[in-house]
Protein backbone atom coordinates (compact mmCIF):
# COMPACT_ATOMS: atom_id res chain seq x y z
CA UNK A 1 0.00 0.00 0.00
CA UNK A 2 1.10 3.71 -0.73
CA UNK A 3 2.43 5.37 2.19
CA UNK A 4 3.51 9.10 3.13
CA UNK A 5 7.31 9.08 3.98
CA UNK A 6 9.10 12.48 6.10
CA UNK A 7 12.41 12.86 5.11
CA UNK A 8 13.76 15.23 8.32
CA UNK A 9 16.68 16.37 9.84
CA UNK A 10 19.32 19.51 10.33
CA UNK A 11 20.02 21.86 6.83
CA UNK A 12 22.34 19.83 5.40
CA UNK A 13 21.99 16.56 6.42
CA UNK A 14 20.89 15.44 3.28
CA UNK A 15 17.33 15.17 3.21
CA UNK A 16 16.56 16.61 -0.58
CA UNK A 17 19.37 14.19 -2.06
CA UNK A 18 17.96 10.97 -0.64
CA UNK A 19 14.13 12.33 -1.54
CA UNK A 20 15.15 12.33 -4.97
CA UNK A 21 16.91 9.03 -5.28
CA UNK A 22 14.56 7.50 -3.21
CA UNK A 23 11.60 8.99 -5.49
CA UNK A 24 13.74 7.83 -8.55
CA UNK A 25 13.98 4.39 -7.44
CA UNK A 26 10.22 3.51 -6.26
CA UNK A 27 9.02 4.96 -9.43
CA UNK A 28 11.50 2.51 -11.10
CA UNK A 29 9.87 0.24 -9.15
CA UNK A 30 6.38 1.32 -10.65
CA UNK A 31 5.03 3.36 -8.02
CA UNK A 32 3.36 6.84 -8.31
CA UNK A 33 5.01 9.23 -6.25
CA UNK A 34 4.78 12.62 -5.04
CA UNK A 35 7.98 14.05 -4.23
CA UNK A 36 6.95 17.47 -2.12
CA UNK A 37 8.27 19.47 0.22
CA UNK A 38 7.60 21.80 3.99
CA UNK A 39 7.56 24.70 3.21
CA UNK A 40 6.34 25.72 -0.33
CA UNK A 41 4.40 22.45 -1.75
CA UNK A 42 0.98 24.49 -2.34
CA UNK A 43 1.17 27.57 -4.96
CA UNK A 44 0.51 29.11 -1.03
CA UNK A 45 2.97 27.81 -0.17
CA UNK A 46 5.31 28.95 -2.24
CA UNK A 47 4.30 32.20 -0.97
CA UNK A 48 4.82 31.41 2.41
CA UNK A 49 8.14 29.63 1.90
CA UNK A 50 9.46 33.25 0.38
CA UNK A 51 8.36 35.08 3.42
CA UNK A 52 9.65 32.40 5.91
CA UNK A 53 13.16 31.73 4.17
CA UNK A 54 13.81 34.59 1.74
CA UNK A 55 15.28 37.04 4.62
CA UNK A 56 13.31 40.17 4.14
CA UNK A 57 11.19 39.73 7.30
CA UNK A 58 12.52 38.40 10.55
CA UNK A 59 8.75 37.26 11.93
CA UNK A 60 8.65 36.89 16.00
CA UNK A 61 8.88 32.95 16.70
CA UNK A 62 5.34 32.75 17.38
CA UNK A 63 4.49 33.89 13.98
CA UNK A 64 7.10 31.64 12.19
CA UNK A 65 5.49 29.04 14.12
CA UNK A 66 1.95 29.78 12.74
CA UNK A 67 2.70 30.35 9.17
CA UNK A 68 4.90 26.88 9.05
CA UNK A 69 1.77 25.29 10.55
CA UNK A 70 -0.71 27.12 7.48
CA UNK A 71 1.77 26.24 5.07
CA UNK A 72 1.37 22.59 6.40
CA UNK A 73 -2.96 22.50 6.63
CA UNK A 74 -2.96 23.87 3.24
CA UNK A 75 -0.39 21.48 1.67
CA UNK A 76 -2.19 18.44 3.46
CA UNK A 77 -5.75 19.30 2.27
CA UNK A 78 -4.54 20.51 -0.92
CA UNK A 79 -1.84 17.89 -1.65
CA UNK A 80 -0.91 15.07 0.31
CA UNK A 81 -4.50 13.70 1.56
CA UNK A 82 -5.64 13.85 -2.57
CA UNK A 83 -2.49 12.30 -3.27
CA UNK A 84 -2.58 9.17 -0.61
CA UNK A 85 -6.67 8.48 -1.42
CA UNK A 86 -5.26 8.35 -4.84
CA UNK A 87 -3.06 5.48 -4.08
CA UNK A 88 0.31 7.56 -4.93
CA UNK A 89 3.16 7.67 -2.54
CA UNK A 90 3.91 10.38 -0.99
CA UNK A 91 7.78 11.67 -0.31
CA UNK A 92 7.84 14.76 1.95
CA UNK A 93 10.66 17.02 2.68
CA UNK A 94 10.18 18.18 6.07
CA UNK A 95 7.07 17.54 8.32
CA UNK A 96 6.06 18.13 11.85
CA UNK A 97 9.49 16.90 13.26
CA UNK A 98 11.21 20.00 11.74
CA UNK A 99 8.39 22.14 13.44
CA UNK A 100 9.02 20.66 16.87
CA UNK A 101 12.65 21.26 16.51
CA UNK A 102 12.96 24.08 14.54
CA UNK A 103 10.25 26.44 15.85
CA UNK A 104 9.32 24.76 19.15
CA UNK A 105 12.42 23.85 20.67
CA UNK A 106 15.03 25.76 19.16
CA UNK A 107 12.95 29.17 19.45
CA UNK A 108 12.24 28.27 22.85
CA UNK A 109 8.20 28.14 22.61
CA UNK A 110 8.36 24.70 24.24
CA UNK A 111 8.18 26.22 27.95
CA UNK A 112 4.97 28.26 26.94
CA UNK A 113 3.49 25.67 24.74
CA UNK A 114 1.89 22.08 24.31
CA UNK A 115 2.05 21.88 20.46
CA UNK A 116 0.88 18.22 20.00
CA UNK A 117 -2.75 19.67 19.57
CA UNK A 118 -1.91 22.24 16.75
CA UNK A 119 0.59 19.90 14.62
CA UNK A 120 -2.23 17.29 14.60
CA UNK A 121 -4.89 20.19 14.02
CA UNK A 122 -2.33 20.95 10.99
CA UNK A 123 -1.81 17.06 9.89
CA UNK A 124 -5.18 16.72 9.81
CA UNK A 125 -5.47 13.36 10.09
CA UNK A 126 -2.22 12.65 8.03
CA UNK A 127 0.40 11.20 10.32
CA UNK A 128 3.30 9.99 8.01
CA UNK A 129 3.96 5.89 8.14
CA UNK A 130 7.39 6.44 8.31
CA UNK A 131 9.70 8.98 8.82
CA UNK A 132 13.79 9.16 7.48
CA UNK A 133 15.80 11.01 10.16
CA UNK A 134 19.35 11.76 8.84
CA UNK A 135 21.66 11.87 11.90
CA UNK A 136 24.73 14.20 11.71
CA UNK A 137 26.85 16.31 13.37
CA UNK A 138 26.45 19.57 12.84
CA UNK A 139 29.99 20.53 11.45
CA UNK A 140 29.68 17.99 8.91
CA UNK A 141 26.25 19.62 8.12
CA UNK A 142 27.42 23.06 8.25
CA UNK A 143 31.01 22.09 5.41
CA UNK A 144 28.31 20.51 3.10
CA UNK A 145 26.38 23.19 3.56
CA UNK A 146 29.46 26.11 2.37
CA UNK A 147 30.28 23.67 -0.51
CA UNK A 148 26.69 23.77 -1.70
CA UNK A 149 26.54 27.44 -1.29
CA UNK A 150 30.33 27.32 -3.09
CA UNK A 151 28.69 25.99 -6.18
CA UNK A 152 25.68 28.55 -6.63
CA UNK A 153 22.71 27.86 -3.85
CA UNK A 154 22.07 30.86 -2.05
CA UNK A 155 21.64 29.76 1.99
CA UNK A 156 18.51 30.80 3.39
CA UNK A 157 16.88 32.25 6.60
CA UNK A 158 17.25 29.44 8.59
CA UNK A 159 20.65 28.43 7.66
CA UNK A 160 22.03 31.82 8.68
CA UNK A 161 21.11 30.77 12.54
CA UNK A 162 23.04 31.41 14.97
CA UNK A 163 25.36 27.67 15.59
CA UNK A 164 23.83 27.59 19.02
CA UNK A 165 20.70 27.55 16.74
CA UNK A 166 21.27 24.53 15.40
CA UNK A 167 22.55 22.42 17.87
CA UNK A 168 19.28 23.00 19.71
CA UNK A 169 17.83 21.65 16.76
CA UNK A 170 20.43 19.03 16.46
CA UNK A 171 19.64 17.93 20.37
CA UNK A 172 15.88 18.27 19.88
CA UNK A 173 15.57 15.81 16.44
CA UNK A 174 17.41 13.65 18.80
CA UNK A 175 14.77 14.01 21.76
CA UNK A 176 11.60 13.75 18.82
CA UNK A 177 13.35 10.24 17.38
CA UNK A 178 13.55 8.52 21.22
CA UNK A 179 9.94 9.53 21.60
CA UNK A 180 9.15 8.32 18.20
CA UNK A 181 10.99 5.01 17.60
CA UNK A 182 7.78 3.22 16.09
CA UNK A 183 7.60 5.69 13.36
CA UNK A 184 11.28 7.66 12.87
CA UNK A 185 14.51 5.49 11.46
CA UNK A 186 17.31 7.17 12.35
CA UNK A 187 19.92 6.68 9.69
CA UNK A 188 23.83 7.66 9.94
CA UNK A 189 24.10 10.26 7.77
CA UNK A 190 27.53 10.49 7.40
CA UNK A 191 27.93 7.80 5.88
CA UNK A 192 28.31 7.84 1.66
CA UNK A 193 25.28 9.23 -0.02
CA UNK A 194 25.25 5.16 -1.90
CA UNK A 195 25.30 3.38 1.20
CA UNK A 196 22.19 5.59 2.46
CA UNK A 197 20.21 5.07 -0.05
CA UNK A 198 20.70 1.53 -0.17
CA UNK A 199 20.01 1.31 3.54
CA UNK A 200 16.23 3.25 2.54
CA UNK A 201 15.48 1.15 -0.37
CA UNK A 202 16.48 -2.04 2.26
CA UNK A 203 14.17 -0.25 4.93
CA UNK A 204 11.31 0.52 2.66
CA UNK A 205 11.44 -2.81 1.17
CA UNK A 206 11.76 -4.53 4.54
CA UNK A 207 8.99 -2.24 7.03
CA UNK A 208 6.74 -1.44 4.40
CA UNK A 209 6.49 -4.56 1.79
CA UNK A 210 7.40 -2.85 -1.47
N1 LIG B 1 25.96 11.47 2.38
C1 LIG B 1 26.50 12.54 1.87
N2 LIG B 1 27.83 12.68 1.83
C2 LIG B 1 28.41 13.80 1.33
N3 LIG B 1 27.74 14.84 0.81
C3 LIG B 1 26.40 14.76 0.82
C4 LIG B 1 25.70 13.63 1.35
N4 LIG B 1 24.39 13.83 1.23
C5 LIG B 1 24.23 15.03 0.66
N5 LIG B 1 25.44 15.60 0.39
C6 LIG B 1 25.70 16.94 -0.18
O1 LIG B 1 25.50 17.86 0.88
C7 LIG B 1 24.78 19.00 0.43
C8 LIG B 1 23.47 19.09 1.23
O2 LIG B 1 22.64 18.01 0.87
P1 LIG B 1 21.07 18.22 0.71
O3 LIG B 1 20.80 19.43 -0.09
O4 LIG B 1 20.49 16.93 0.24
O5 LIG B 1 20.69 18.46 2.24
P2 LIG B 1 19.32 18.91 2.87
O6 LIG B 1 19.16 18.13 4.11
O7 LIG B 1 18.23 18.79 1.85
O8 LIG B 1 19.61 20.44 3.20
P3 LIG B 1 18.53 21.61 3.50
O9 LIG B 1 17.97 21.33 4.85
O10 LIG B 1 19.37 22.85 3.50
O11 LIG B 1 17.52 21.58 2.41
C9 LIG B 1 24.55 18.82 -1.06
O12 LIG B 1 25.53 19.53 -1.75
C10 LIG B 1 24.69 17.30 -1.27
O13 LIG B 1 25.18 16.99 -2.55
MG1 LIG C 1 16.91 20.23 1.09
Amino acid sequence: MNQLITFEGADGCGKSTQLQLTTAWLRHQGKQVLQTKQPGGTPLGVEIRRLLLSGEFTPIPECELLMFLADRAQHVKEVIQPALQAGVWVLCDRYSDSTLAYQLAARGLDEKLDLTAMLAFAEAGCVPHQTFWFDVSIETAMLRLEKRQQSGEPSNRLDDEAMAFHQRVHQAFGYIYQANQERMIRLDASASIETIQQQIQQIIQKKIRC
